[in-house]
């Protein structure tokens, strides 16, 4: 139960946030795997795509950043001029950690001629090596303008790249990374659940591995995962291979439908269903990082200008 205490002072921490925000000129952009406290302070939440396109359109003077590393960096890299900050600088990203620039750099050296597709899930000096980046709602749609004959290297998400490769029939080099909480969603549990629930749709990242994808009824960026929900009839029950923190805006689109949600179980009874990295960010560390305008993300500038051509091609071909 929350104590009378802990609920006034959060409460507090709420108007804190309101009023700093105001002080600060600032605009809160949030990701769906967020704590729902965060969310529901954010100004904006969705997929990195949009947050990426948020990012690049905003007024506001200062961007705190309710997401992982590699997306505040995304942001700093579109507004080389305005503060961006972000409530734990250790959130980061298994995807963009298990792919280092100088290990990329010698990977692609293997490579010579490729065309270089890097998912956003990566840092900065893996972007400014590549010729585009994408995000799970666009990698489709981009990989299909690249010409035919062109080869292809995509990182650092094998699963990703995967399932890329199956939707357009291209064939492409891939860097065998994963996502550490997509990775350990159970076929053999995802199965159980299925019988249990046969009429549930299940829908998935596509993150996941392909044998997780092969049993799901639809497969999306976290955006479109919540706009399949909020299109399907009432009462449907949904089985989602995702990171939960997902389900809290599931819920608030569609109060009163009947509709309902249970997460896809990971492979032990462990919650690794959560993304660490994204469950490092709290309200608490917010209203800190406005208050003191810290942990500021820097980009070194030459690396952010580099960066910045393929970032700014995704954004063009999206
Ligand atoms: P989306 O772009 O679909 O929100 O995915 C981000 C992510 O990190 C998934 O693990
Ligand atoms: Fe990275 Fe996976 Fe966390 Fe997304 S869920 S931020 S890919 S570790």
């Amino acid at each position: 139960m929350v104590s009378a205490a802990k609920f006034e002072h959060s409460l507090d921490l709420f108007d804190d946030v309101e009023r700093l925000k105001r002080e600060l000129n600032a605009v809160i952009l949030a990701h769906y795997y967020q704590d729902p406290d965060l969310q529901d302070v954010a100004d904006f939440i969705g997929d990195s795509l949009q947050l990426a396109q948020m990012a690049a359109t905003t007024n506001a003077e200062v961007i705190i950043f309710c997401g992982v590393h590699f997306m505040a960096e995304t942001a700093k890299i579109l507004n080389p001029d305005k503060q961006v900050l972000i409530p734990d600088m250790k959130a980061g990203c298994s995807l963009a950690d298990g792919c280092p620039a100088n290990a990329f750099e010698q990977f692609l050296k293997r490579y010579p001629n490729h065309f270089v597709i890097s998912y956003i899930n990566c840092s900065a000096a893996v972007k400014a090596m590549s010729d585009v980046i994408v995000t799970s709602s666009n990698a489709v749609r981009i990989v299909e303008q690249v010409p035919k004959d062109v080869p292809i290297v995509f990182a650092p998400d094998r699963h990703l790249g995967k399932y890329i490769i199956n939707q357009t029939g291209r064939d492409m080099i891939l860097w065998p990374g994963v996502c550490q909480v997509h990775e350990l969603f159970s076929e053999k549990k995802l199965t159980q659940l299925k019988e249990r629930y046969p009429n549930a749709k299940v829908i998935a990242h596509p993150e996941c591995e392909t044998t997780v994808l092969d049993l799901s009824d639809f497969i999306g960026s976290t955006r479109a995962l919540l706009n399949y929900v909020i299109d399907a009839p009432k009462d449907t029950t949904f089985i989602v291979a995702t990171e939960p923190g997902i389900i809290h805006q599931m819920e608030q689109k569609n109060k009163g439908s009947g509709k309902s949600f249970i997460p896809a179980p990971p492979d032990s009874a462990c919650a690794c269903n959560e993304c660490p990295h994204m469950k490092l960010n709290t309200l608490e560390k917010l209203v800190l990082a406005m208050r003191f305008r810290n942990p500021e993300l820097v980009v070194d500038s030459e690396l952010a200008k580099r960066a910045l051509e393929p970032i700014q091609r995704m954004l063009d071909w999206s």
